[in-house]
C-alpha cells in the first residue's frame, strides 16, 4: 500500500482494524481483576490484525524485548507487506492503561501510531519521561526550563483566557505533589487521573476538551505514543527522560542518554506524515468503550492520518 496524500485517509481508515481487534479482545477482561490476561489477548488480537494489514513495519515501541514478550516485541517485523513497500516505524500500546481494564475503570483504549522508518526516537532502557503537552496555540511558544507559572501564564496569554480558566491534567502520583501545588499556587486547576495520560497529552492538544495542557512525568512509549498522535492533530509536545527507579537511572546513563535535554515534538517524531488510531475498551473522555449487545459489538476509534490533517471518530458496529 502506498502512502501518497490522496491515499493517506484510506490508509488510516484500515489500521483502525489493529486497534479495534485489539480493544474487542481486552474486552473480555474488563473488571477481572487480571491485567497481565488481558493485556496478552489484546497483544495476540493487535499482532494477528496487523499481520493481516498491507504494512511492512518494524515495532519499535512495544511491549518490551523479545524475551521478556512473545508478541509485538521490540524489533519485530510485522504486516502482510515486503519488498519494495515502504517501511514503517511502529509503536504500540494494546492496552493503554492495563490496571483500568482490570479495575473496570475509565480510559483504557487500544493505541497504535506509525511513521516512516527511522523518524521515532528510540528511548533505550527510559521507562519514564517528563512531558508538556498543549494546543496549537502554544507550539513553539512554551520554553520547557520556564517556571510551571510562566508556561501557564504563557498558555493563558496564547488562549486568550485566565491563568485561573486553566485546567492542567496530572497524572495523580506522589512525585506531583509540588508540581500540583506549583500549578494551584499559579491560580490554574488541575484535572488528576490515575493513569492514561497519552488520553491526558491529547486531550492537551485538542482545543475544546476538559483541560487545557499535559504536565508531569508518565511512561516513555506513551510519550512517544502522544507525540505521534500530537504530530496527527496538531499541538505541541516536549518531553524530557525523567527517569524513576534506581536501576533505570542506571542503564540510562550507561547508554550516555541525557535526563537533562528537552526533547521536542519533531525530535520525538521526525516526520509529519504520521497514522494513528486509538480504540476505547472502557467508556473514556475521547470516546466510548466498547459496548456488547445481542447482536452486535459497538466500538468507537480516532483515527487520523497526519499529513491529510483529517481526523476522525468512527462508530463501527461488529456483527457478533
Ligand atoms: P499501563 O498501560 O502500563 O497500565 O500504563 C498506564 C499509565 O498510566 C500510562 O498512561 C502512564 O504513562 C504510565 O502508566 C505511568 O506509569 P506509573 O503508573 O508507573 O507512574
Amino acid at each position: 500500500m502506498t502512502t501518497k496524500k490522496a491515499d493517506t485517509p484510506l490508509f488510516a481508515y484500515g489500521l483502525r482494524t489493529v486497534t479495534e481487534a485489539a480493544a474487542l479482545a481486552a474486552y473480555e477482561w474488563i473488571g477481572r481483576g487480571d491485567k497481565e490476561s488481558g493485556d496478552g489477548a489484546a497483544v495476540e488480537a493487535m499482532r494477528d490484525a496487523l499481520n493481516r494489514l498491507p504494512v511492512k513495519g518494524t515495532v519499535v515501541i512495544g511491549e518490551g524485548e523479545k524475551d521478556e514478550a512473545p508478541a509485538l516485541y521490540n524489533g519485530e517485523e510485522v504486516g502482510a507487506a515486503g519488498g519494495s513497500a515502504p517501511a514503517f516505524d511502529i509503536a504500540v500500546d494494546p492496552v493503554e492503561g492495563t490496571s483500568f481494564l482490570a479495575k473496570g475503570l475509565t480510559n483504557a483504549m487500544g493505541v497504535i501510531a506509525m511513521a516512516p522508518e527511522g523518524t521515532m526516537m528510540k528511548p533505550g532502557p527510559a521507562f519514564y519521561m517528563e512531558k508538556f503537552a498543549g494546543p496549537p496555540a502554544v507550539r513553539g511558544k512554551i520554553d520547557p526550563q520556564m517556571s510551571v507559572k510562566d508556561k501557564l501564564n504563557r498558555l493563558a496569554e496564547c488562549l486568550n483566557k485566565p491563568v485561573s480558566e486553566i485546567t492542567v491534567f496530572v497524572l495523580e502520583k506522589p512525585r506531583h505533589k509540588a508540581l500540583v501545588e506549583e500549578i494551584q499556587n499559579a491560580g490554574a486547576r488541575v484535572s488528576l487521573y490515575p493513569g492514561g495520560d497519552v488520553a491526558g497529552a491529547i486531550m492537551g492538544a485538542i482545543p475544546g476538551h476538559s483541560v487545557d495542557c499535559l504536565m508531569g512525568t508518565g511512561g516513555t512509549p506513551e510519550g512517544i505514543i502522544s507525540a505521534a498522535a500530537i504530530r496527527s492533530v496538531g499541538g505541541e509536545f516536549m518531553g524530557r527522560l525523567d527517569p524513576q527507579l534506581s536501576e533505570e537511572r542506571e542503564r540510562v546513563e550507561a547508554a550516555g542518554l541525557s535526563t537533562e535535554t528537552w526533547y521536542r515534538i519533531e525530535d520525538v517524531v521526525s516526520s509529519s506524515n504520521v497514522f494513528f488510531c486509538a480504540t476505547g475498551i472502557t467508556p473514556g473522555l475521547l470516546f466510548e468503550g466498547v459496548e456488547r449487545s445481542k447482536e452486535y459489538d459497538r466500538t468507537q476509534t480516532m483515527i487520523v492520518a497526519g499529513s491529510s490533517g483529517e481526523r476522525q471518530v468512527l462508530t463501527t458496529y461488529h456483527p457478533r
